[in-house]
């Protein structure tokens, strides 16, 4: 599993975490990664990991509440996916294995596709997957249901399939790894890899997913998986938690120690522990992570991370992805006017 990265395209969120801790639905995007290996019977794992390892560390730790052995390997520097099976070699071995980009969610995991390698006698395995933007990610090229190319964002995409951060290889792989050279990002790609085992004669297979697959390096992306899991979530409110003067509406999450007072929860939504909902509006896909206070406003289709304090707001928030311990309220002092501290790379959109 990859853990590294810069997470550029989630600044500044990214400036003080891992892009692969960004909780979708409350739970970060890596465990859901960890979760999908797990249930496809994969439980040692290896998280090569970079300048936010103390991060990744603290968060998932030994493993063990995901039921899985994790070791660390610590990448100098991004130095590309295929330099992480490099690192990875004595953690390896011999072994067949899965390798998982932290930052890649498959909501439906990947056990049909492990089955698949495993009974299979193909020496790597890669995912398909169409999308409208071929050319941000690796693209394959098909002939009789083989792989026969792939090329790394390409600018005229040959076909609209995406190469998704999820490959298996057999131990072949290490006789393409030492070979490559560092492309012109600098980085020892993954698409340069494959395209060495089919060189070499190598069988590649490559079903295309059934079912969502995000590469959630952006917020749009981070809204969109946050959409497709709080949709399949089971209702979930303590009769505690809910006030007289408040209803929650459809397929709603409150942890138990959260609080909504005279609000309107409408979902699909999850509210995090200790959270408090006062005189507010919680739309549908909306995600308010632990510690949070929403007082006074409405928010809808959006993301907030924990410790973050929203009061009182005259116009409804959207499309937002709120960091941690922000804080966002109405201010009685003259004169009238936005008074702001944002982080580098900030964005806001005012009415
Ligand atoms: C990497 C791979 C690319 C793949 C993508 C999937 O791109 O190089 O082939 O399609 O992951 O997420 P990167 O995220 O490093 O730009």
């Amino acid at each position: 599993m990859l853990s590294g990265g810069l997470g550029t395209r989630l600044r500044p969120l990214t400036y003080t975490g891992a892009k692969q801790l960004v909780p979708i639905a409350n739970k970060p995007v890596l465990f859901y990664a960890l979760e999908s290996l797990v249930a496809a019977g994969i439980t040692e794992i290896a998280i090569v990991v970079g300048d936010t390892h103390a991060q990744i560390r603290a968060a998932v730790g030994d493993g063990s509440q995901f039921g899985a052995r994790v070791t660390y390997i610590e990448q100098d520097a991004p130095r590309g996916i295929a330099h992480g099976i490099a690192i990875a070699r004595d953690f390896l071995g011999d072994s067949p294995f899965v390798l998982f980009l932290g930052d890649n969610f498959l909501r439906e995991g990947i056990v049909p596709y492990v089955e698949r390698f495993r009974q299979g006698e193909c020496n790597a395995q890669i995912l398909l997957y169409p999308v409208p933007n071929p050319q941000d990610f690796g693209v394959a090229i098909l002939e009789d249901g083989r792989v026969v190319r792939v090329v790394e964002k390409p600018r005229e995409p040959p076909s609209d399939l995406a190469v998704i951060g999820i490959y298996m290889f057999d131990h072949h792989v290490f006789e393409i790894v030492p070979r490559l050279r560092p492309s012109a990002r600098g980085e020892l790609e993954i698409t340069d890899t494959i395209q060495g085992l089919i060189d070499a004669g190598y069988r590649v297979e490559a079903p295309i997913v059934q079912g969502a697959w995000i590469d959630t390096g952006k917020k749009a992306d981070m809204l969109e998986a946050n959409r497709l899991i709080l949709e399949i979530l089971q209702r979930d409110v303590p009769a505690h938690v809910l006030d007289g003067d408040s209803q929650a509406h459809g397929k709603v999450v409150i942890a138990a120690e959260a609080q909504v007072v005279n609000s309107v929860i409408r979902g699909p939504a999850i509210i995090g522990p200790r959270t408090r909902i006062v005189n507010a509006y919680v739309g549908p896909f909306t995600s308010i992570d632990h510690d949070c206070e929403i007082v006074a406003c409405e928010i809808e289709h959006s993301i907030v991370l924990e410790g973050t304090r929203l009061c009182d707001i005259p116009h409804r928030i959207e499309d937002s992805l709120i960091g941690r311990h922000v804080e966002i309220h109405r201010s009685p002092h003259k004169p009238k006017a936005y008074k702001l501290m944002l982080g580098d790379y900030s964005r806001v959109e005012v009415v």
